[in-house]
C-alpha cells in the first residue's frame, strides 16, 4: 500500500491541494461543482461514482485536486484496464483519465498533475496510456476546433513524457481526431516494454 502524500499547490485562482493515492474517504467528503464531468455529461453525481467505482480496484489510484474549502476541481485516475481487454495480461499498463474543472483551467493544474503521477516511485515501473477520445473534448468552451485541441492536448501531454502511439484500438481508430498516447516508466523491463508495443496493434 502507498503512502497518501499531500502536495499544496499555488495558481492565480488559489490554492488547491494535490492528493495522491488519495483515499477513498477524501473522495466521499469532496463537493463536486458543475464544471466537472467531461466524461459523463457533466453530471457531478456521476463523477463521483464512476471515480468510487475505479477505487474499488485495489491497482487504481486517483490523484485529486482540491480546494480548501473542500470543492473538486480536477483528477488523474490511474486505473486498471479491462480484464477482458488487449492489456488484460500486462500488468503494467494502466489507463489515466484527466480533467479539470471548467473555471480552474489554464492554471497549470493538470500539469502539476501529470508531474505528480510520473514522479511517484511507484509509477517508474509501470506503463500509462491515454487515450484521447475527441468526444470528451470541451470544444465549446475553448473556441478550438478538434485539430487545435488535438494538438494542445499532444503537446501538454508530450510535456510530461508521453509520446504518440499507433494502434488499432477500435476506440480509437473509430473517430479522426481521437489519439492514443502513453509514457514508459524507467524501470519497465524490454520484455513488458516489447508486449506492451506488440499489444497497440493487434491486426495484420
Ligand atoms: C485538457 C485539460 C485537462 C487541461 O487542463 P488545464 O489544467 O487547463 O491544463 P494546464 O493549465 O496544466 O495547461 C498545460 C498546458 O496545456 C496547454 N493548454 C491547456 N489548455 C489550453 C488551451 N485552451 N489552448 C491552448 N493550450 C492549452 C498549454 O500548453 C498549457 O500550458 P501553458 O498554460 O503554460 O501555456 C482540461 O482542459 C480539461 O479537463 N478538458 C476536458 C477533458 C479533457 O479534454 N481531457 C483530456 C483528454 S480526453
Amino acid at each position: 500500500m502507498q503512502e497518501p502524500k499531500v502536495q499544496e499547490f499555488n495558481t492565480r485562482n488559489g490554492t488547491v491541494y494535490i492528493h495522491s493515492w488519495a483515499p477513498r474517504e477524501l473522495l466521499r467528503e469532496l463537493q463536486i461543482g458543475d464544471g466537472l464531468g467531461a466524461f459523463w455529461y457533466y453530471n457531478a453525481e456521476r463523477v463521483k461514482t464512476n471515480l468510487f467505482q475505479s477505487l474499488s480496484n485495489p491497482r487504481s489510484e486517483v490523484i485529486l485536486a482540491y480546494t480548501p474549502a473542500n470543492m473538486l476541481v480536477g483528477y488523474l485516475l490511474i486505473s486498471s484496464p479491462s480484464r477482458r481487454g488487449r492489456w488484460r495480461r500486462l500488468e503494467v499498463v494502466y489507463e489515466t483519465t484527466i480533467e479539470i474543472a471548467r473555471e480552474w483551467r489554464r492554471y497549470g493544474i493538470a500539469g502539476k498533475l501529470l508531474s505528480t503521477a510520473v514522479e511517484e516511485s511507484h509509477s517508474q515501473g509501470k506503463i500509462f496510456l491515454a487515450e484521447g477520445y475527441s468526444w470528451a473534448w470541451d470544444l465549446a468552451g475553448r473556441e478550438l476546433t478538434p485539430a487545435e485541441y488535438r494538438e494542445m492536448w499532444k503537446g501538454m501531454m508530450a510535456r510530461y513524457g508521453f509520446f504518440e502511439c499507433k494502434t488499432d484500438d477500435p476506440g480509437i481508430l473509430g473517430d479522426i481526431w481521437s489519439l492514443m498516447m502513453a509514457w514508459v516508466g524507467p524501470k519497465v523491463d524490454e520484455e513488458k516494454k516489447s508486449l506492451f508495443f506488440k499489444n497497440l496493434v493487434m491486426t495484420v
